[in-house]
């Protein structure tokens, strides 16, 4: 077990991708260990996930920081206290500071509910009904210090029916991102997926456009 990549997952809310990325260890499609859970929120349910799997959990609350740097450096120092390969935003609804995105340069990840970089920011989905777009989706990135940018690694397209509402399309999106998001973090807990100078690598070769997983969710 010594060489498996220790995972940090950090959370705000019900925490559905930590428990597909919890089934996905267990079942050894992520060759990776969960070591810690961190959330902003005391009241997220993706805390209870995390106890349910006996995986250790936290609770930082960015209220009590009047600065958030300090925030930030409280939450370097509990993921550095797991010695973290890969911190793994799962839900994660806090914008983090230069310095802790430069701490983890190459091993901070993040998914988000939208075909990057069309819909950074919030309520994607909303946006994607109020534009009358036909296809949406999710992405997998690299974290950079600017919201919702760094290099894309894999996306998934997700269609949008007549019918949708924004939780119905949300709920779509979500069983995608279950399967992308494990997808993903295994080809970097086996070393396929790095991020380089300019981009991330998966296999040796740039990836200059991001990679179009066909999912069956
Ligand atoms: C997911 O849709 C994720 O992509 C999104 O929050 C949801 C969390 O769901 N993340 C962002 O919007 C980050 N900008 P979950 O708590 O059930 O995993």
């Amino acid at each position: 077990m010594s060489n498996v990549m220790r995972l940090v997952v950090l959370l705000s809310g019900n925490g559905s991708n930590l428990q597909a990325i919890i089934d996905a260890c267990e079942e050894q499609t992520i060759q990776g260990q969960i070591v810690g859970v961190i959330s902003n929120r005391a009241d997220a349910y993706g805390l209870e996930r995390a106890r349910k799997a006996k995986i250790p959990t936290h609770t930082i609350d960015h209220t009590l920081f009047k600065a958030r740097e300090s925030f930030d450096q409280a939450l370097i120092n509990m993921i550095d206290s797991y010695e973290a390969d890969l911190i793994v935003l799962a839900g994660f609804m806090r914008i983090l500071t230069e310095g802790f995105v430069q701490h983890y340069q190459g091993r901070l990840i993040n998914i988000h509910p939208s075909l990057l970089p069309a819909y950074k920011g919030t309520n994607t989905h909303e946006r994607v009904l109020a534009e009358g777009a036909t296809v949406h989706g999710a992405s997998v990135h690299f974290v950079t210090a600017e919201l919702d940018s760094g290099a894309v690694v894999a996306q998934v397209k997700v269609p949008v029916e007549a019918y949708d509402t924004a939780s119905t399309l949300a709920e779509r999106v979500l069983r995608y991102e279950h399967v992308l998001y494990p997808t993903v973090l295994q080809w970097f807990c086996t070393g396929r997926l790095r991020l380089g100078k300019d981009g991330a690598y998966l296999d040796g070769e740039l990836i200059d456009t991001p990679l179009q997983l066909v999912v069956e969710p």
